[in-house]
């Protein structure tokens, strides 16, 4: 059985597909059908909802996209839908808001946009068009156009203006730490199928050993896109997002050490405080919805030679620890990817932490990525530099790329190049023409082979003059 919060009223969930969406859930089950369906894939932001989780004391609210949200992985949190935020006879102050500014025309998009500006609300002292805009970027109208959408986000913060969420907020808490309390072995049943949500890492780690074929799921928006695209269907399923201090970041002296089930919105802070560059990847990264929900852990996990952080990972020197059972090992993150969605994790293994070394002195970290949209879309390439220069010579130098290969890796040549030479115009194009010794990249739909490799290229031309204009070029590092 599971158990949340449907808005204030505690709602159990048993007997049911264990690979049913939050979205099919709502619309079938409860014939809730504020909350639409536009694309199942996590890109139009119709089916957006919001999830409020209790950290003891306060609530923390996030949007997320109901369509590629397994219902089950809902225990213990509050569920708040369109169909929620109405007060008596009173709108709340978005809808208010999106009425006086018309922003909603066909209305398909609304109940979407209504709840991303929800989250929003919630969580923002002061509003800004960048913060508006980076919430709303998950979110796509076809016909109102976002003039009015954005209006209405900067209006729905009229100081006056009742939230009845604000009023109940300990309570929910209370009833949030309620069901906590009252958890024996959570999971859900039915058809064969069995979605398991331990509470400890222990407890992940006995089930993946008990059910070696089981497929892990973090945030889901890889994996469930096997069920509403494929239309597949997986017997078992293990949640990582509840198993206790799996998705901790933490700061250590010399290390940034993040645990695979913390999601990119909890991650970013800490990596942007120490990576600057992270902040723009981080930021084009899916949407907010997507940040929302998607871990690192699972990013890593799904091995697509097409994610945005394993590049990033590799260039930076990172780890990976893997359990299983009780016993871990520690590898890189570049030993991790053996072949296209193959990789050296064995049966009952999974990843437990992501070990990054935090920056030396003389160390620039850059990461550029290709896409054909800039926001909220994969990239047809993403390249990450951490070079340390000494003194106008190359003393250490690590380039991996995503988008080239079937799996994410080094350019060897292309370093070898650079190494113990001098930073110099002629040094770097020697190293452009060496990528193509490192590889041949394919052509698909994102790009084409030869886009995908000048583009590549032309990285290295970019980092070049981006670290010899910048008034801090080969800079000591500020954290030496
Ligand atoms: C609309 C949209 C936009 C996206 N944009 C981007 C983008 O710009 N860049 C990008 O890189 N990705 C993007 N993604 C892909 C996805 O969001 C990321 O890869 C995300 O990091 C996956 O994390 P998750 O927690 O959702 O993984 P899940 O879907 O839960 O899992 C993914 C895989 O990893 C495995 N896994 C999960 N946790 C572990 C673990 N602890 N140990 C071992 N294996 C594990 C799972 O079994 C599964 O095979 C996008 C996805 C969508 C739907
Ligand atoms: S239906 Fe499009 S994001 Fe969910
Ligand atoms: S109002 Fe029609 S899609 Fe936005």
């Amino acid at each position: 059985m599971i158990k949340f919060l449907l808005n204030q009223t505690e709602h159990s969930v048993s007997d049911i597909d264990p690979n049913i969406t939050l979205l099919d859930y709502l619309r079938e089950h409860l014939h809730k059908k504020g909350s639409k369906e536009g694309c199942a894939s996590g890109d139009c932001g119709a089916c957006t909802v919001v999830l409020g989780e209790s950290d003891g004391q306060t609530m923390r609210y996030k949007s997320i996209n109901s369509c590629i949200t397994l219902l089950a992985s809902l225990h213990g949190k509050q569920l708040i839908t369109v169909e929620d935020l109405k007060n008596d006879e009173q709108l709340h102050p978005v809808q208010q808001a999106m009425v006086d500014c018309h922003g909603s025309q066909c209305g398909f998009c609304t109940p979407g946009f209504v709840m991303s500006m929800f989250a929003y609300r919630k969580n923002t002292q002061t509003p800004t068009r960048e913060g508006i805009n980076e919430a709303l970027g998950g979110n796509l109208c076809r016909c109102t156009g976002y003039r009015p959408i954005v209006e209405a986000a900067v209006q729905m913060f009229e100081p006056d203006a009742k939230d009845q969420f604000t009023e109940t907020e300990s309570v929910t808490s209370k009833k949030l730490n309620q069901i906590k309390l009252s958890d024996s072995e959570v999971a859900l049943s039915a058809l064969g199928r069995t979605f398991y949500s331990p509470a400890t890492v222990t407890e992940l780690s006995s089930l993946l050993i008990n059910h070696p074929h089981a497929r892990l799921i973090a945030g889901g928006t890889d994996l469930s896109l096997e069920f509403t695209q494929f239309l597949r269907n997986i017997d078992v399923l293990i949640y990582t997002g509840r198993a206790e201090g799996l998705d901790t970041v933490i700061e250590t002296e010399s290390q940034i050490d993040i645990g695979s089930a913390a999601t990119y919105s909890k991650a970013k802070s800490l990596l942007v405080q120490y990576f600057p560059d992270l902040e723009e990847l981080i930021e084009r990264l899916g949407s907010r919805q997507i940040r929302n929900q998607g871990t690192i852990g699972g990013n890593v996990g799904n091995a697509s030679p097409i994610g945005d952080m394993p590049p990033v990972l590799i260039a930076l020197g990172a780890q990976l620890v893997l359990r299983k059972g009780d016993t871990t090992r520690t590898i890189n993150v570049a030993d991790y990817f053996l072949k296209y969605k193959v990789t050296s994790q064995q049966s009952s293994e999974f990843i437990e932490r992501i070990l990054i070394p935090k920056p030396k002195a003389q160390e620039n970290f850059r990461v550029y990525k290709i896409s054909k949209r800039m926001e909220d879309d994969i990239s047809a390439t993403c390249g990450a530099f951490n070079i340390e220069i000494e003194n106008g010579l190359v003393k250490r130098v690590a380039i991996a790329y995503g988008g080239m290969a079937e799996i994410p890796k080094r350019a060897k040549h292309c370093e070898k190049a650079l190494l113990n030479k001098d930073w110099s115009e002629h040094n770097i194009q020697v190293a452009m023409a060496e990528l193509a010794k490192d590889f041949s990249p394919i052509s698909d739909f994102r790009s084409s082979a030869e886009y995908r490799l000048l583009v590549s290229q032309n990285f290295l031309q970019r980092l070049f003059l981006e670290l010899n204009s910048s008034h801090d070029t080969l800079r000591v590092s500020q954290y030496a």
